[in-house]
Parts: C-alpha cells; sequence; structure tokens
C-alpha cells in the first residue's frame, strides 16, 4: 500500500479505472465493506482519510472524534487498499479558504436543520476530493442518507465526471449501525443505542406488509425511542429529500437521537422493485466489530 499526502502523488500512482473511498478514519467494517466493493470494480482504489474540521459542530465534538493512523494503516494494508491519502491541512483547506460549495434544497432539514454547516463542510472536501484525485468512481455509505443524495446531486451539478455508488449499511450483529461513535457510548448507552433499529426494523416490516402512510411509519420509529433522545424521525424521498406524506416513490426514513453525550443516525432505505416496496435493512456482521479490537 501507497500512503501519500498530496493529490498529485496520489494521481501519480494510477493504472486503469480508479475508485475512491472517501473516509474520516478510524476504519471499521462499514469502511471495509466500501473498500471491497470499490476493489471488485475498479483497477486502482484510493481511500482518503481526513478528519475534516469543517464539518463538525465543535471544537469539542473535532476533539472525541477517535482517531488512530497506524491502526487504520495496518487496517487498509490487510485490505489490499492500493492508496491510502492522508492529505495534511494544508493540501485540503488552504488559508484561507475563500471558496467553499453548499448544495441548497437537499439540506434544509434534518441533519442540515440539526447541524448548521455541515453539510457545506461535506460537500466542500468531497468537491474537493473528486477534483484533485479525479475517480471514476466513487463509493459511498447508505448510512448516511442525506449525505449521499447531497453528493450525487453535488457530482451532477458540478459535472464532475464520476459515477456515485451507494452501499447498504453495515451493522453490528444486534442491528446497530456501525459508527466510530459507537465505541464513545458506555454499554448502558450500547444497550440503549439498539432502540434505534429496531425501531426502523419494525417500521420497515410495517412498509413491506403495506404501510404506506409517512406519519405512521415515522410513530413506529418514535415510539421505540424510550431511552434515547430523539432529535428527529422522518420519511423523506432519496433523491430531494422531501417529506413525504405516502411511501410512493425511493425513499428512506431517518433517525436521529442523543444516547448519552453520543448522537447516533440510522435509516432503512425503501426501493421499489417492479412495484413494489423494498426495504433495504443493511447487512449484518456475525462477529464482534474490528471497532473493539
Ligand atoms: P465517515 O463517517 O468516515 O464515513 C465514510 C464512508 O463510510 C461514508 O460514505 C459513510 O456513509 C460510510 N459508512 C459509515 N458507516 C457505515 C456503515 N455502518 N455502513 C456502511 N457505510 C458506512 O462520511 C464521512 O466519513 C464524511 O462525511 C466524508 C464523506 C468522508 C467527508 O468528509
Amino acid at each position: 500500500m501507497n500512503l501519500v499526502r498530496t493529490f498529485a502523488d496520489a494521481r501519480a500512482g494510477y493504472e486503469g479505472i480508479v475508485a475512491l473511498v472517501p473516509t474520516m478514519g478510524f476504519f471499521h467494517e462499514g469502511h471495509l465493506a466500501l473498500m471491497t466493493a470499490a476493489e471488485h470494480s475498479a483497477d486502482t482504489v484510493v481511500v482518503s482519510h481526513f478528519v475534516n474540521p469543517l464539518q463538525f459542530d465543535s471544537p469539542a465534538d473535532l476533539e472525541r472524534y477517535p482517531k488512530d493512523l497506524e491502526r487504520d494503516m495496518a487496517i487498509a494494508t490487510e485490505a489490499k487498499v492500493d492508496i491510502l491519502f492522508t492529505p495534511t491541512s494544508a493540501e485540503m483547506i488552504p488559508q484561507p479558504l475563500l471558496t467553499t460549495v453548499t448544495v441548497d434544497g437537499l439540506t434544509d432539514s434534518m441533519e442540515g436543520l440539526m447541524r448548521p454547516g455541515h453539510f457545506s463542510g461535506v460537500a466542500t472536501i468531497v468537491a474537493k476530493l473528486f477534483a484533485g484525485l479525479q475517480p471514476h468512481l466513487a463509493f459511498f455509505g447508505r448510512k448516511d442518507a442525506q449525505q449521499l443524495a447531497l453528493i450525487r446531486r453535488l457530482a451532477v451539478d458540478l459535472s464532475f465526471p464520476v459515477r456515485v455508488i451507494a452501499h447498504p449499511t453495515v451493522r453490528e450483529s444486534d442491528g446497530v449501525a456501525l459508527s466510530s461513535r459507537n465505541t464513545l457510548l458506555t454499554t448502558d448507552e450500547r444497550h440503549a443505542a439498539r432502540e434505534l433499529s429496531s425501531g426502523l426494523f419494525a417500521a420497515a416490516a410495517a412498509a413491506e406488509v403495506g404501510e404506506r402512510n409517512g406519519r405512521q411509519l415515522e410513530k413506529i420509529v418514535s415510539s421505540a425511542l424510550q431511552l434515547s433522545r430523539p432529535d428527529y424521525v422522518e420519511l423523506a424521498s432519496q433523491d430531494r429529500v422531501e417529506r413525504l406524506d405516502e411511501l410512493d416513490r425511493p425513499a428512506f426514513l431517518a433517525v436521529a437521537a442523543r444516547v448519552g453525550k453520543v448522537r447516533l443516525i440510522d435509516n432503512v432505505a425503501f426501493d421499489l422493485v417492479a412495484g413494489e416496496v423494498v426495504a433495504d435493512r443493511g447487512i449484518r456482521l456475525e462477529h464482534p466489530s474490528l471497532l473493539y479490537r
């Protein structure tokens, strides 16, 4: 594996079709699944590893985010990543940064509403990764459904010649979506965190047997949240992220809740297959995550 710190050094190592997996490091099986999918579709896999200060809500939140480059290098080597791109702050965020990217419309609700500035931070950094690394393919997780919608739109609106590919959410064996933030939970909080996925799975089951009412589906999730404090529960369209009264197009049912000091997000996607609603609940690990290794 090649460890590089500049866009030019990354591009110098390319052969054939190039796939990018953008990350903020502290790898878990969600990231690994994106890397594996990228390997199956490309000749060169470049994983970017940058804890993007532009997308954090506060310096304290940024400070608490788990970081361990040595650990991540070992995991990326084992995963047969070709290039690990760990840019300096100066490479990613020249000072002063006068050009930023915002995607309107899709970012007014949910995470965008709760975390002002967050999505502009994401859009700016992802636009820079697309421009500087020039990948043919880029892989993103469905775990961050609103982020995925924004990145698809950004690629189209700014004419980046990249194909954005979505991967299902990878979950721990009890259903909790993998997130590096899970490592910040106490044992009791980790137990409470199950409410998010179990509420979503109950709603997914209801949708698959015919429940189409957006408020009803949201209510099924809300009523599962007893120990955690919800920020929102919302059914929205996959492409425009518009709140839906009826599940009548590709959608996702999203939840954000606070468990102790930790804020967790999760969703199930609803796809339409031959007119039928099919829930994408993601994939469950059968073993403990490498987060706890
Ligand atoms: P990060 O949270 O490190 O996630 C990197 C990629 O992994 C994203 O596409 C995210 O959706 C995906 N991912 C995270 N957890 C997942 C899970 N449990 N299952 C499947 N995929 C999962 O998302 C970011 O970083 C940043 O916002 C970034 C796009 C890198 C821009 O800074």
